[in-house]
This record gives C-alpha cells, sequence and structure tokens, in this order.
C-alpha cells in the first residue's frame, strides 16, 4: 500500500471514530489553545469524577506536595499547571483509545510495561521527577500507531504479526513492507496533528531509530525499555545495551545495574506481577 494512502485512510476513518469527540481530546485541545483558562478547565473537568479525582490526587502527592493539603479542583488545577494537566489528559485520551479500538490486552500491558520500565532507567540515570514522568507517558503511547494500524487494517495487520513471528522482522520493517508507512511514522502523524506534546511526539518517532546515530537522547529510556521488553519475549530486539551505556556514560553516571537484563526483569515482575517478567 502506498504510504499516503494508509495515512488519508486512517485520517478519512477517523472522522467516524468517536474518539476525537471525547472529554479528553476536548481537554487537550483547549490546553493547547492561545489562552486557555484555569476557570473554564475546572468546568470542564469538574463533571467527570474520575479525572477530577485524579488531579486533586496528583496535586497531593509527594512531588506536588505543599504544607497544607491541596483541597479544591482550582487549586490542585494550578498547582499542576497546563504543561502537567495536558500530560494528565493525554494518558486519559490514551485509556479511551484502548477502550474504543478494542486494543489487545499484551499490547497495553507491554505499553504499561515500557512506561514503567522507561522510568526506571530515567530514575538511574538521575532525571528529575518531572522528566520521568515524561519518559513513563513516552513508554505507555510509544506503539500508539501500531493500535490504529491493527484497527482500520485488521487483515494486513494480520499479514505484518505473520512475518514477524515466521521471519523475525522487528514490527516496523514488516509493516513498511505492508503499509509503506511504519507505527511510528503513524503514531508521530497523529499526536503531531492533536497537539500532543512535541517530547512525546519525538519519542514515539525515535522509539526505532535505527543506524549508527541511534536514538536522539530524548527518546534513550523508552528505546532501550523497548528492547529489553522484545528480547526478554523472544521476538526480533534492537541492541539497547550498548546505546544504555554510552548514554550513562555521556551523562556522566554510573550505571546503578550490575546485569542489566536479570535486574530489569526482577524490576518488573515486582511492579507488574506480570508472568512473563
Ligand atoms: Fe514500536
Ligand atoms: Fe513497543
Amino acid at each position: 500500500m502506498p504510504p499516503m494512502q494508509t495515512m488519508e485512510t486512517i485520517l478519512k476513518r477517523l472522522r467516524d471514530l468517536p474518539i476525537l469527540n471525547s472529554e479528553a481530546f476536548r481537554l487537550i485541545e483547549y490546553c493547547s489553545s492561545p489562552k486557555p483558562a484555569f476557570e473554564v478547565l475546572e468546568g470542564m473537568v469538574k463533571n467527570n469524577p474520575n479525572l477530577a479525582g485524579q488531579i486533586v490526587r496528583l496535586a497531593n502527592s509527594a512531588f506536588y506536595k505543599r504544607s497544607k493539603p491541596t483541597e479544591t479542583l482550582m487549586d490542585a488545577l494550578v498547582l499542576l499547571g497546563l504543561t502537567t494537566l495536558k500530560q494528565v489528559f493525554v494518558q486519559s485520551f490514551y485509556a479511551s483509545v484502548g477502550k474504543m479500538l478494542n486494543t489487545q490486552s499484551r499490547v497495553l500491558e507491554h505499553g504499561r510495561e515500557c512506561a514503567l520500565l522507561a522510568e526506571f532507567i530515567g530514575r538511574g540515570a538521575g532525571l528529575d521527577a518531572a522528566e520521568c514522568g515524561r519518559h513513563r507517558l513516552g513508554g505507555l503511547l510509544h506503539d500508539i500507531g501500531k493500535q490504529f494500524l491493527a484497527f482500520f487494517f485488521p487483515q494486513p495487520y494480520e499479514q505484518v504479526t505473520r512475518m514477524m513471528k515466521l521471519e523475525r522482522t522487528p514490527s516496523f520493517q514488516a509493516e513498511k513492507k505492508i503499509f509503506g508507512v511504519t507505527h511510528q511514522e503513524v503514531g508521530a502523524t497523529l499526536c503531531a496533528r492533536w497537539n500532543f506534546p512535541s517530547f512525546l511526539v519525538d519519542i514515539i518517532k525515535a522509539h526505532h531509530a535505527e543506524g549508527p546515530g541511534g536514538p536522539p537522547p530524548g527518546a534513550l529510556p523508552v528505546f532501550c525499555a523497548n528492547g529489553f521488553l522484545h528480547q526478554r519475549d523472544g521476538e526480533a530486539f534492537q541492541p539497547w545495551e550498548a546505546p544504555l551505556r554510552a548514554w550513562f556514560a555521556a551523562r556522566r553516571v554510573t550505571l546503578p545495574w550490575k546485569n542489566l537484563v536479570d535486574e530489569f526483569r526482577a524490576f518488573l515482575r515486582t511492579h507488574t506481577g506480570s508472568p512473563l517478567a
């Protein structure tokens, strides 16, 4: 399939899905408007008890906690600020994408594990909580393009899955053959179009970066976490240990793990309870 045709079909068929009418998507759009006001955001969020509760809890978490607890939604919104709120809304949007596209649970689980591990790598490298949060969100969403390809083109995507299994072809190479585009390109195009934070678009675009340069530093934790997961699950994977060591060396941080594979495995086992970990 020619690449333009794949992308155009996705965009056209997206119009028939109520995803872009979801509350979370409207909130992302509003945060990206020229002059968003907290009063308006409060009005939009307060009728959604889940989201409102999540925001107040986050404002009272160890990272933001002030001497007095934040009790009102308005105080919580102001304390977190637009940048963080947008990330909360993106995460909520992603949850509705999974439900609406009926994404297989193992794909969602892969995102969750990648999120945990990318954050763990960031913390090991001494990144601050806000940076670690960005890698966590990047890990969660990195394969969002796969969800849309598999949903809109179920049969061709079966071919991709077969090629991955039988020929041990990495997913993005099989997709390139079948669709003319990769899930990184699809995901990054959609997320840029939807005004998602640019760090997220960059991570999605570069999480399978090939070539001697490897991934850009901003995408490295997700690249490595993803590589580890594919290796652990016996699939084709991109070498990730050398780029990880080089990244730590460039940051002048001593690697806090002796045996990367065993320690990453143990970390995920204690944090996700996945039998595969
Ligand atoms: Fe991927
Ligand atoms: Fe992945």
